[in-house]
């Protein structure tokens, strides 16, 4: 059947409405009860659980959104909290990028909403921070709007219900994939059919070993039907992560340690130790931030999607107070914005503490 950009065929239309009616019924049995999905949520809420939800695991969100709701419990919360506040609730869960769109979007609905999340998907994309997936799962979940949604949970369903050959990422299977969604959304309960989706994608659709036996959709399901489920979505390769080498110099002050905010993207604003790209003589780099007695604490790897970050790390006693960064205390680093990388160059430096001679390996 051909099918045009932007649209399905009949034959697919008619798949997507017996696949929607199964998962719908499905949905109303098997649920998980979630805090976001109660009774009575917010638009807010709805999107604050979105946004955690992107990259990171339903379990391990709970916590967070439970702390993020009591702290922020309005837009207004958080527009008028500080940058560092609404990284500092963040800190743990990753991906910071996040909470500064969650929170620009929040100064948004202040300045442009009158502090109330504006309804439907054109105004929703229109605040800073707000992609088409988010404001997919605004609309449709929090004010019942046709609207659809594509994940990754959604595009291995999609991808496997039917049979989608070709990179997920390209535009051509990004559109298909966009118009099947916008069959499967275009219901009265557009929000709970998207949410079928995910679910699925989450509990029964896995990413390996799927439970197809217990799958509402099995039987509409070509993936299955061809008996390799897995093969769906197709993987574009990986780009292995480059090999960065770099420089970490801890300055202690009476037992301090000095963290200063960082310029790099990958950690922008967020607190991490004196920091410099390559392998740099740390006595020069002590030199530089005023401090004396260097010590080599070994080498820290640090793996990140694009990178894997060799670190040297050391330290040095700093000769005055430092006029610049934060001075913290190491076992009081909770509600600072702290990245992992941080966390791991002060435990190398604990672990090895006063024993670590200069030219350890
Ligand atoms: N993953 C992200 N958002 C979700 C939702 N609303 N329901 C199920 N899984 C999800």
């Amino acid at each position: 059947m051909l099918r045009g950009e932007n649209s399905i065929g009949p034959d697919e239309a008619a798949r997507v409405e017996a696949a929607r009616e199964a998962l719908l019924g499905w949905y109303a049995a098997s649920a998980r009860a979630l805090p976001w999905r109660a009774r009575g949520t917010t638009a807010w809420a709805t999107w604050v659980s979105e946004v955690m939800l992107q990259q990171t695991r339903v379990e391990t969100v709970l916590p967070y959104f439970a702390r993020f709701m009591e702290r922020f419990p309005t837009p207004r919360h958080m527009a008028e909290a500080s940058e560092a506040e609404v990284l500092g609730q963040w800190a743990g869960i990753g991906y910071y990028r996040r909470a500064r769109f969650l929170h620009a979007g929040a100064k948004a609905v202040c300045e442009r909403h009158g502090g109330e999340v504006p309804r439907g998907v054109e105004a929703l994309r229109a605040l800073d921070g707000v992609g088409e997936y988010t404001a997919g799962a605004i609309a449709s979940i929090a004010f019942g709007e046709r609207a659809a949604l594509v994940d990754g949970n959604v595009e291995r369903v999609l991808t496997r219900v039917f049979a989608i050959e070709g990179d997920p990422k390209s535009s051509a299977v990004k559109k298909h994939l966009w118009a099947l969604a916008a069959g499967f959304a275009d219901h009265p309960d557009a929000g709970a059919v998207n949410q079928s989706l995910m679910e699925l994608g989450a509990t029964v659709c896995a990413p390996t070993a799927p439970r197809c036996l217990t799958c509402p959709v099995r039987s509409m399901c070509r993936a299955a039907q061809e008996g390799e489920p897995e093969r769906y979505p197709e993987k574009a390769p990986r780009k292995a992560p480059r090999d960065e080498d770099w420089t970490a110099l801890l300055g202690l002050y009476q037992g301090r340690a000095l963290l200063v905010q960082s310029a790099l993207g990958r950690w922008e604003g967020m607190l991490v130790p004196v920091m410099v790209p390559g392998a740099v003589d740390p006595a020069s780099l002590a030199g530089r931030a005023g401090a004396h007695a260097v010590m080599d604490h070994g080498v820290v790897v640090h793996v990140l999607t694009h990178a894997r970050m060799r670190l040297r790390v050391f330290s040095a006693t700093l000769d005055e107070a430092p006029t610049e960064g934060t001075l913290v205390s190491m076992d009081a680093l909770a509600g600072l914005a702290v990245p992992k990388v941080t966390l791991r160059v002060l435990s190398a430096v604990r672990s090895s503490g006063d024993a670590a001679p200069r030219r350890r390996r």
